[in-house]
Order: C-alpha cells, then structure tokens, then sequence
C-alpha cells in the first residue's frame, strides 16, 4: 500500500486502487467507467496490479504523445507474448522487427490493391454476394453476424490468401467463430487474470481455451503457407503470402533480416485478425444504428437512390456526392466505438508529458469514449448524429477528434481498407435492403459484450428487398 501511494503521488491522478488488483476490477460497467476517466483532466492514471497506467482523456493530449516515437511502444503482456511471442505486427515491440514487418505488409497490401480500384472491385463483388445471401431469408428473422463476418472476411482472405470463402463453407464458417471468440476471450476477465497471475497458464482454466483457439488459428495459416508454397511460380505472386515467401528468399543473405517462416506466421494471422472483426463489428454496428434510426436509414437510401438510383454500383468518389450517407458511417464509427481504448502503447524511454516524468516501460491508452463524447468537440456528444460529421452547408466534415484508427507511428495499417469497406458495404447495403426489427424481441441490447472490445450482442434483423 506505501508503495502504491508514494507512485500514485508522482503520476497522474485517477481512481483510488485496490492493494494487489488495482483499478480494473472496479471497473463494473467498463465504458462508462473509461469515459469518466476524463474527470480527473487531460491526463489520468489506472492501476493495472500494481503497474499504473497512463491515460490520455483529450484529442490534444494523445497528438502531443502519440506522433512521438517514444509513446510507440507495446507493452510486454504474458498473454499476449504467450501467444504472440512479439512477432508479427500488431503486438510486436517498437524496433527493427516491427518497422520491417509493418514496411512489407503496407507495401504489399498497396501491390495488391489497397487504396486502387481493384480492392473497390473486390469490396462490390462480395457485398453483392452479401446482399444475396441476406435477401436469401427476406422477411424472416435472422442474425446477420455470420454473413457479415463472412463478407469482411472474404477482402482481406483475397488479399492474403488469394481466395474468398463461400458464406456455407463449413470449415471456414468455424474459422470464424474461433476468431470471434478468440477476441472475447483475451479481452476477458480470464485473459486479464492470466496477464495479472501468469503461473495459472500451467493449470486447467478458461484461459487454456485461449490457447487451444490460438493454435487452429496458426494451423489454419501454416495450412494456407504449405499450399502456397507448392504451387508458388516466383514469376507472378498472386496474394500476400507468395510476397512473403520470395520475400524471404530475397532477404535470405541479409543479416539484418527479420523475414522469416516464424514471422511471416504471425504477420499473416496479424491481418487476418485485425482485418475482420473490426470492420465486421462496425457493420453490425451500423445495421444497429439504422434500424434504432429508421430516419437516418431512410434518409441515406434516398440520397443514394438520388445519386446512383437502384443499379450504379457505390464507388470511392461518390463520396462527395453522398455527404449525409458518408457522414452517417463516420457516425457508426463514433457510436460503435469498437476499440474505446485503442490498442496499448508503451513507452519506449524515459519521457515526460504535461510536466510528468514518465519511466521507460509505462503503459499508455488513449480514451477514445471520452474523445468521442467531448462537449467541445461534438454538436450531437451524446446522440447518434450524423450532422456531427456536416457542415452548415450539409457537406461532409471531419472534426479533427475523429482518431478511431489511432495516430503517429502505429496508426492502424488497414486504415484505407477499412474505411473503403465501411462507406462501399454500408452504401450497398443501404441502397438494395430495408432494414428493420423483428416482432420478437422488440429491442436490441445495447450494451458491449464485455471486454476489451466494444463489440454489440447478438441481434435478430429483417431484411426487405428496396426493389
Ligand atoms: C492497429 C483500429 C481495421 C490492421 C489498429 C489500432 C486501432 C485500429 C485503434 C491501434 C493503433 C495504435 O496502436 O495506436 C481499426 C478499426 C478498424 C480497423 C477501427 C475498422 C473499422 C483494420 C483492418 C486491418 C487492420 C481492415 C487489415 C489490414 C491493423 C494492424 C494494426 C492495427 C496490422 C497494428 C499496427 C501497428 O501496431 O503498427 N487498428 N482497425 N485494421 N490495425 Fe486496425
């Protein structure tokens, strides 16, 4: 208890922690609590066991830290090095790895499409697979969850496998759900005991699911590289593994190479990871809003019926044109909120921010359910608000507190990709079905299954065709 006193009087102020536990365990209702945090000022500390944690409540404040690259860093979590082993990108510490990871995946993504009309082409073609499928059960009530995990799945799969997966393939439906869960869990309480208490890896527990679902998750990648790498021709590599096997031939002389078989694992699964359930949860998110909003639904289906009628298909550049659809899917994102955390940094030296000296090794979340709650920021803070996003003149506008992709060093690497696939599902999606409640149950949950991640509950829709 003195020594958690005497290091609360040095660091910023926040919640009272509890002897061993720290803060989190008080955190009943995770979101609410996060966003209160922003009481205690730009800056508030948590207690993470005994290790504080530094959070950034204010766009201001996360720009000042964030662009550094001594906030850069990712903290060392049992967990997560249980799992990860620091390979790959996401959870890789800031170094010559990581930079050399993240370089090759920006670069091979941009090859294959990201950013250019081909991933546009491929975003169009699943979601007219998608729209088929939903109008498969018209009228009826169903969950849309697999469909849309499945759809969002299917780019980046094309992207790194080199094919999509129909939304009936069996192994692949299982695929899904592993990952799904694997989410849940790591940001569950078993996940954080395990990062508090990590001897209890050894012993039978829900944290040895965790493992269980990790490993099919690798199998299923190292499944994809064996068959890549008997059908690979160096001359025409077709997706991001082929890139990465020649990659790692090209390299091979170089001592200061960090392409390896091991690497470009956890690299590939890293994509896969981040590439579906943030954009997926987002939809669903947005079918959520829409039928809630049944207004704003109807709304964007005339501005799109307007600009594109029934048959043009969505494109990057109607943007402009569709200002209160685009608007409304920034909107999704802020409501949504997928990641009201972020994703932790560390620092990577002794620094200082606002007058406070911070130690090498602090773990550092930015708040974005403050951030996207500031009365100052926002017209609308505590309401879905597509004007939140239009000017007076009804154009789109991007207030400079809009930061769900993160900033700086580790902005989020599939920015483009996500943002292409939210505005081009969205408008499809808007454009061809209705969406509505079912007559039973007459309400959704809105409250985040629990977690790291503020991913919604499962919900029932029904869907009309606009035909
Ligand atoms: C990192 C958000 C979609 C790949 C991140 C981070 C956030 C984020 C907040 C952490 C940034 C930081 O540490 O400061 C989102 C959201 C998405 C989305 C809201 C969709 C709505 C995607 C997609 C991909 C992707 C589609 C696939 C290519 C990554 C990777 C990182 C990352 C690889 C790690 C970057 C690094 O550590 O250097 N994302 N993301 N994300 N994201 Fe995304």
């Amino acid at each position: 208890i003195f020594r958690i006193n005497s290091c609360r009087a040095k660091t910023p102020p926040g919640p009272r922690p509890l002897p061993f536990v720290g803060t989190i365990p008080s955190f009943k209702k995770p979101f609410e609590t996060i966003r209160s945090l922003s009481q205690y000022g730009d800056i508030s500390a948590v207690y993470f066991g005994r290790k504080p944690m530094i959070v950034l409540n204010t766009i201001q404040i996360t720009k000042e830290a964030f662009i550094q690259e001594a906030f850069s860093g990712r903290p060392f979590m049992p967990l997560i090095d249980w799992l990860s082993k620091g390979l790959g990108i996401i959870m890789a510490p800031f170094g010559h790895s990581w930079r050399q990871q993240r370089r090759f995946a920006l670069h091979t993504l941009r090859n294959f499409g990201l950013g250019k009309k081909s991933v546009e082409d491929r975003v169009l073609e699943e979601s007219r697979y998608l729209i088929a499928e939903m109008l498969k059960a018209e009228g009826k009530s169903v969950d849309p969850q697999h469909d849309i995990h499945n759809a969002v799945s299917n780019i980046i799969c094309s992207i790194v496998f080199g094919e999509r997966f129909d939304y009936d393939n069996k192994r692949f439906s299982y695929l899904l759900k592993i990952l799904n869960n694997h989410f849940m869990l790591t940001g569950s309480l078993a996940g954080q005991i395990l990062n508090l208490a990590p001897f209890i890896r050894h012993f039978p527990g829900p944290h040895q699911k965790i493992m269980q679902n990790f490993s099919e998750l690798l199998s299923f990648i190292r499944g994809e590289i064996k068959e890549h790498k008997e059908t690979l021709d160096p001359d025409s590599p077709r997706d991001f593994i082929d890139a990465y096997l020649l990659e790692i031939q090209k390299q091979k002389s170089n001592e200061g190479s960090t392409f390896n078989e091991e690497n470009m694992v956890m690299s590939t699964l890293d994509l896969f990871l981040a590439g579906t359930d943030t954009t997926a949860n987002t939809i669903r998110w947005g079918l959520i809003f829409m039928i809630q909003n049944p207004d704003v639904q109807e709304r964007c289906h005339e501005e799109i019926v307007r600009v594109l009628g029934y048959d043009r298909l969505p494109s990057m550049d109607d943007r402009d044109k569709l200002p209160y659809t685009y608007a409304t899917v920034h909107e999704i994102q802020r409501c949504g909120n997928i990641a009201p955390l972020g994703v932790t940094h560390e620092t990577t030296q002794p620094t200082k921010l606002r007058g406070y000296d911070i130690p090498k090794g602090t773990m550092i979340m930015t708040n974005l359910a403050a951030i996207f709650s500031d009365k100052e920021h926002w017209k609308h803070p505590d309401a879905f608000n597509p004007e939140n996003f239009l000017d007076e003149n009804g154009n789109f506008c991007k207030p400079e507190s809009f930061i769900a992709f993160s900033l700086g060093p580790r902005v989020c690497l599939g920015e483009t990709l996500a943002r292409t696939e939210l505005f081009l599902f969205m408008t499809s999606l808007l454009q061809r079905i209705k969406f509505s409640l079912p007559p039973e149950p007459q309400s959704i949950d809105m409250n985040a299954i629990l977690g790291v991640f503020h991913f919604p509950q499962s919900f029932n829709i029904v869907c009309h065709s606009r035909d």
